[in-house]
Order: C-alpha cells, then sequence, then structure tokens
C-alpha cells in the first residue's frame, strides 16, 4: 500500500511527574528522528504529542500534596511540554487531554459508540467508601497482603513482595481516603466487548502485520492466546471526561478509553489553529491513504494493538494503524528507572545542568535505545560515547577539514582537481551510507542508522589518515585542494546524515561551513534529504565560517556530579520509602529443626535455559552433589562469576521441576528491602555438607 502522508503519535505521558531518560530513550527520540526525517523527504506528516492528565495515580498525588488534580497537571504540563521544547522534540502540537476539546471529542467518541449499541452493561460490586460518600479506585484500599503480611499493601498490588491483588483478597481492607473500612455495593459500568473483537483482531495483526516487530506482535500473539474479555470503560471518579449519559453522575471514562482519542483531539486542536498548513483534521485520521503510527513504550502496547483498534473499529470511520514500533525499557545504572522513587534522569534538570548538550543525550540514547530488549543507561557509557564517538570521530573529522581549510586556503572551498581512486571511494561512500540508513529508518531501526552515519565519519577520518593533506602541503597545494574540497563536501553530507538525530550539531555544522538551508537564506531552499549525497554542495570559492567545536570533550567532574546525585536519592530512598518487612507469625524451635540448611559450594553457575529469571547452580554439596534453581537471574548478569562461592541451601526440600530441570533443594538468598535478590554467601571456609544449626 502506498501512503500520502504519515500521521505519527508518541504516548501521551502522563502528567504526574516530569520527563526522565527511559521515556526519551523509549518514545519521543525515535520518534522525532522519523519524523525529522520524513519532513526532510519533504513528506507530508504530523506528529502528534501531549500529556495524559487523568487517571488516579494523578489524583493520589493530588491528594497527597492538598492540591486539586488540576493544579498537579498543570504544574507537570508545563514542564513536560517546555523540556520537550528545549530539547528538540519537534512536536507539531503538544495539548493535554484536560482541555475543553479534548473532553467534548472523547465524549462525542463514546456517546457514538454508545449510540451504536457496541457497550455491553454490566453491574458488579466494588468497594465503597460510605463516610467520603464514593468508589474506591483500587489504588485507594489498603489493607494486609494475605501473601506476606504486610499491612500497607494497595487493592492492585502489595509492594512489598510484588503481588498483584484484587481489593477483595486484602485482610482488613480500608479507605486511603477517610480510613474508613469500605463495604461492597452495586455499582454499574460500560464494557467494550473485546471478545467480539478476536477474530478480527486475529486476521488483522497476525495475519497482514506480521512485518511488526517482534516483541510487539508476540506480546499481541500472546493477549490474543490467552482470549480477551470485556473491558471496563468507565470508573467511578471524580476527575476525568464524565460518563455523557444521564444517571452517571460520579463516573469518568476510563484513562485508557480517553488518553488515545486524545491524539484524535490534539490533531483537531492543530488543524483549527494552523488550518492553512494541516489542512483538515479528518484526512489525518480518516483517509485510507494516511499512514498512523504509533511510538510508544511496551508497558503500552495492548492498549495501542489491542483496546483502542477496537475502539477505532467500533466507531467505524477511523483509519487503524500501520504500525506501532514499541520499544523495551530503559533502566538506569542497573536498575528500575522510577517516577515514584525519583530514581531517573529528569530531562528538565538535565537540560538545566548540560545546557547544549541535547545532543549528546540524543545520541547516546538512540546508540543505546532499548529496542529489541532493556538497555541500561549509564553515565560512563555517556561520557565514553561522547568522548570518543562524537568528538573523536565525527567532530574530530570535521574540526580537521575546517581548520586545514582556513590554514591552507584562508576559509574557502579549495577547487576540486582531477581525482584519485581514494577521493572517488569516499564520495562514492557517501551514496552508499545513505542508501544504507535510509533503509534502517523506514524499518525503524535507529540505531543501526546512527552508526552507519557515525560510519560515514569514520570513512572521513580515514581519508584524511590516508592522504595527509598537511604533509603534501609543502609540495602540492593543489592535490591538498582536491582532497580538502571531498573531505568539505563529506561535512555537507554529515550534517544532512545527522540531522534527523542531532538537528542542534547539524545546524551549528552548517553555520560552520556556511550552508544555510533556510528557505530565504542565500540558497533559497529547504534542506532536503534529496541533497545527501551530492558531491557539490558547497561550490568552489565559498567563504566558510569560523571553526569551532562540534563536541566538546565530557569531564570526569561531569560524571561524577551525576553519579553522586544519583546515590544521594539511593540514600533518601533507602531511608525514607524502604522499610523492613512486618515479621511473620511466630515459630516454635521444632519447626525451625524441620529445616535442614547445609553448606554447600557452587561448582558451575549458568543461566537455566529457556528462561530469563532462573540460574542453575551445580552444588558440592558434600554428599555427591546436587543441582538446584533459584531465581536470582537478573541480578547476577555474569553467573560464571558465582563459581567458588560457599552458600547455604535447604538440603531437604522437596525437589521441583522447573523448565524442565529437577531442583534438589533452595538455596538462601537475602531478600533486600528494594526487593533485590542477593545469594548469602560465607565468608570464612566451611567443609561442604556442614549443618546450619
Ligand atoms: N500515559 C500513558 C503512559 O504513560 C500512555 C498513554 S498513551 C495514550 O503509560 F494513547 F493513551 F495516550
Ligand atoms: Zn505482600
Amino acid at each position: 500500500m502506498l501512503f500520502k502522508r504519515s500521521t505519527v503519535t508518541t504516548a501521551l505521558p502522563y502528567a504526574n511527574g516530569p520527563i526522565h531518560v527511559g521515556h526519551l530513550a523509549g518514545v519521543y527520540v525515535p520518534a522525532d528522528i522519523y519524523v525529522r526525517y520524513l519532513r526532510l523527504k519533504s513528506e507530508e506528516v504530523v506528529f502528534i504529542g501531549g500529556s495524559d492528565e487523568h487517571g488516579v495515580p494523578i489524583t493520589i498525588k493530588a491528594r497527597a500534596e492538598g492540591l486539586a488534580p488540576q493544579d498537579i497537571v498543570n504544574r507537570y504540563h508545563e514542564i513536560i511540554k517546555k523540556s520537550f521544547e528545549d530539547f528538540g522534540i519537534s512536536f507539531d502540537v503538544y495539548s493535554r487531554t484536560s482541555s475543553e476539546i479534548h473532553h467534548k471529542i472523547a465524549s462525542d467518541f463514546f456517546k457514538k459508540l454508545y449510540d451504536k449499541g457496541e457497550f455491553i452493561e454490566q453491574t458488579s460490586e466494588q468497594y465503597y467508601d460510605t463516610e467520603a460518600g464514593q468508589f474506591l479506585a483500587d489504588r485507594y484500599i489498603t489493607g494486609e497482603c494475605p501473601h506476606c503480611g504486610n499491612k500497607q499493601a494497595y487493592g492492585d498490588q502489595c509492594e512489598a513482595c510484588g503481588t498483584s491483588l484484587n481489593p477483595t483478597d486484602l485482610i482488613n481492607p480500608k479507605s486511603a481516603i477517610s480510613g474508613s473500612e469500605p463495604v461492597m455495593k452495586e455499582t454499574k459500568h460500560w464494557y467494550l466487548p473485546l471478545d467480539k473483537y478476536e477474530a478480527w483482531l486475529r486476521e488483522w495483526i497476525l495475519d497482514t502485520h506480521k512485518e511488526w516487530k517482534t516483541n510487539v506482535y508476540g506480546q499481541c500473539k500472546s493477549w490474543l492466546d490467552m482470549g480477551l474479555q470485556p473491558r471496563a470503560v468507565s470508573r467511578d471518579l471524580d476527575w476525568g471526561v464524565p460518563v455523557p449519559l444521564p444517571n452517571a453522575e460520579g463516573k469518568v471514562l476510563y484513562v485508557w478509553f480517553d488518553a488515545p482519542i486524545g491524539y484524535i483531539s490534539n490533531t483537531v486542536e492543530l488543524c483549527q489553529n494552523q488550518p492553512e498548513k494541516f489542512g483538515n483534521w479528518e484526512k489525518w485520521w480518516k483517509d485510507e491513504e494516511t499512514r498512523l503510527i504509533h511510538f510508544i513504550g511496551k508497558d503500552n502496547i495492548v492498549f495501542h494493538c489491542i483496546v483502542f483498534p477496537s475502539m477505532l473499529q467500533a466507531e467505524g470511520t477511523y483509519i487503524l494503524p500501520d504500525n506501532v514500533p514499541a520499544n523495551e525499557f530503559l533502566n538506569l545504572e542497573g536498575d528500575k528507572i522510577s517516577t515514584s522513587r525519583n530514581r531517573a534522569v529528569w530531562l528538565h534538570e538535565y537540560l538545566e545542568e548540560m545546557p547544549d548538550k541535547q545532543d549528546v543525550l540524543r545520541y547516546v540514547l538512540t546508540a543505546n535505545a532499548p529496542e529489541t530488549k532493556d538497555n541500561d543507561f549509564t553515565w560512563k557509557d555517556f561520557q565514553l560515547r561522547n568522548n570518543s564517538e562524537l568528538v573523536a570521530i565525527y567532530g574530530n573529522f570535521v574540526n580537521r577539514t575546517l581548520v586545514l581549510t582556513q590554514k591552507y586556503f584562508d576559509g574557502k572551498v579549495p577547487e576540486l582537481q582531477s581525482l584519485k581512486e581514494n577521493d572517488s571511494e569516499v564520495l562514492n561512500e557517501i551514496t552508499n551510507q545513505k542508501s544504507k540508513i535510509e533503509n534502517l529508518i523506514d524499518t525503524f531501526h535507529f540505531r543501526d542508522a546512527l552508526r552507519e552515519a557515525m560510519n560515514l565519519a569514520r570513512t572521513g577520518n580515514k581519508y584524511l589518515a590516508d592522504t595527509e593533506p598537511w604533509k603534501l602541503a609543502k609540495t602540492d597545494m593543489a592535490r591538498v585542494g582536491t582532497i580538502l574540497n571531498v573531505a568539505l563536501q563529506l561535512c555537507a553530507n554529515l550534517s544532512i546524515a545527522f540531522e534527523p538525530f542531532l538537528p542542534f550539531s547539524s545546524e551549528k555544522l552548517r553555520k560552520m561551513i556556511n550552508l544555510m538551508f533556510t528557505g530565504e537564506n542565500s540558497d533559497s531552499k529547504q534542506l532536503a534529504w534529496a541533497d545527501f549525497g551530492r558531491s557539490n554542495l558547497l561550490e568552489t570559492g565559498r567563504q566558510l565560517g569560523t571553526p569551532e567545536l562540534l563536541f566538546e570533550k565530557i569531564e570526569d567532574e561531569v560524571i561524577d556530579f551525576q553519579i553522586n546525585k544519583l546515590a544521594k536519592t539511593k540514600a533518601a530512598n533507602a531511608t525514607v520509602a524502604q522499610v523492613a518487612k512486618p515479621v511473620k507469625e511466630m515459630v516454635t524451635f521444632e519447626d525451625f529443626q524441620k529445616l535442614d540448611i547445609r553448606v554447600g559450594t557452587v561448582v558451575e553457575c549458568t543461566k537455566a535455559p529457556k528462561t530469563d529469571k532462573l540460574l542453575q547452580f551445580k552444588i558440592d554439596d558434600g554428599m555427591g552433589g546436587r543441582t538446584i534453581l533459584s531465581g536470582i537471574a537478573a541480578y547476577y548478569p555474569e553467573p560464571e562469576k558465582l563459581a567458588g562461592a560457599q552458600v547455604c541451601f535447604i538440603a531437604n526440600f522437596a525437589p521441583r521441576k522447573l523448565r524442565g530441570i529437577n531442583s534438589e533443594g533452595m538455596l538462601l538468598s537475602a531478600e533486600t528491602t528494594d526487593g533485590k535478590l542477593i545469594l548469602m554467601q560465607i565468608k570464612e571456609e566451611i567443609q561442604n555438607g556442614s549443618a546450619v544449626v
């Protein structure tokens, strides 16, 4: 199918906190690269963003701060919007779901489905706070966890043991609003019968979208294989888009129903404000020749591939997403990023602490993007990629070329005379790399595309090293001129190759080579991807600007500052949020004696086959040896290093088959207050088989 235009959306971030590097790497940087690339190719495109301002987490945050939800979203919407702008995420519109226009459009959407009879109404029993006079969202109910005894478990999850819960699982439930004991009360909601769409979804995704990324396709397939159930699209809450029906007081649209409609509302808002540029909004959402693409993180896949498409299909007049290039997650220094624990690199702080380094972060997040698996952001890697790639390869090539041109030709583009083989090779390499980069961006392989752009800069460095113009300067100035002309053409091409990825640096570079494409300026046309590949972008005699460093080295102090900052929030978290779990029920000495705990030595430790969670230990137990599996793989990236460690295990633990392997015993680990599992190791050397008493 040939498309005429693209509608590109990015997941609307919740306005209950600022943007962090995880958001950027997963969603906004790749989307921005893609859109900038399409624009460079003069394709018709609209780039939609906005804040997701409804949902329970926002009401909880508001209550905790004694503010209204609107105050919270106002605060974060502004921070988020400004940080995206300063970072160069080039949205055509960044609006918000608390806007009047969104309320109207979401409400009309619901009404249309309701009138078409697309919903089923169902009554169920839910917890109700009689003192506060309201139904309680799962998060608003606390009580004792039936699994670990934590008294502060939430109605959807126990954060001490990680188990996901239903509110009715809690022992002694309490309302987080009034503290009173909630009662069960009947409530009516509207459900979208997803089961009705299952066959259609199977065909649409599994048969016609085999080209989707394997992580996306795979998640869809497992959802579909498990079977779909009707999903409630309304909630009992006082914050959100009111359900537009009579007798629906106190009911709002479920945030995951209204938020994706926000993509549409924001497009409508944009088209109303700039009709001459963007035309009628419907062409972006209702024309079969428009290609709809959703950039999201992996936790959003089911909503964008299954729920929202079913809503659009039920409505009947909208196009469906053509692709949903979801990324996996980015971790930070080996641990999860967390907004609630303030464990993140926040974009607005980064921009304050390192102004003018937008492209360094864009580069690192793209080069290390979690495209196919979770990845880790570390400040050391940030420094290394800046110093040894941006500075040492790209920046160095540009700088040498410009400085030499300044030195030998007063900063004027020298004449290109007869070409030698290595000159033509470089010029050919430009077009080769161009087609590689294109193919990679077209298929959402941004990190590989960036690597190819960097390889083109590498070619430039190698060319200068091979031709050594500084040596020839004594004997053959004409040849030096040719070499620098070729090198300068390569600089101009690099400014286009890197434009989608590093727009700030590309602009800086074009200033230095006096190649401004602004439409009105000397070249009187827009910079275009079509110019990438030309070997005559800079004509002989053109006066270049003053050379400056394209990138600057980042010193250790800068990196240490960031690492310390993270360590401080970690320490703060340890004292504030992470408390020891409540102690379990008392046991007797006899109870304890039932367990036969022994000491053994790890002979070999490997990742167990077919799972990410388990490590397989061969233990010398002083009794002929045994195999034990343990679910701690996430905490030991190099399991082979555990060989030689002395550990404790429960020797009379009933054997269990896990993933086809017989596990004979249980290794003892400490579960830290922040939820990590650390294998207990013995410091003193002890005979294998010794009993722990
Ligand atoms: N706010 C959601 C999140 O951060 C994403 C919403 S995407 C939308 O996970 F489609 F619903 F807008
Ligand atoms: Zn628990």
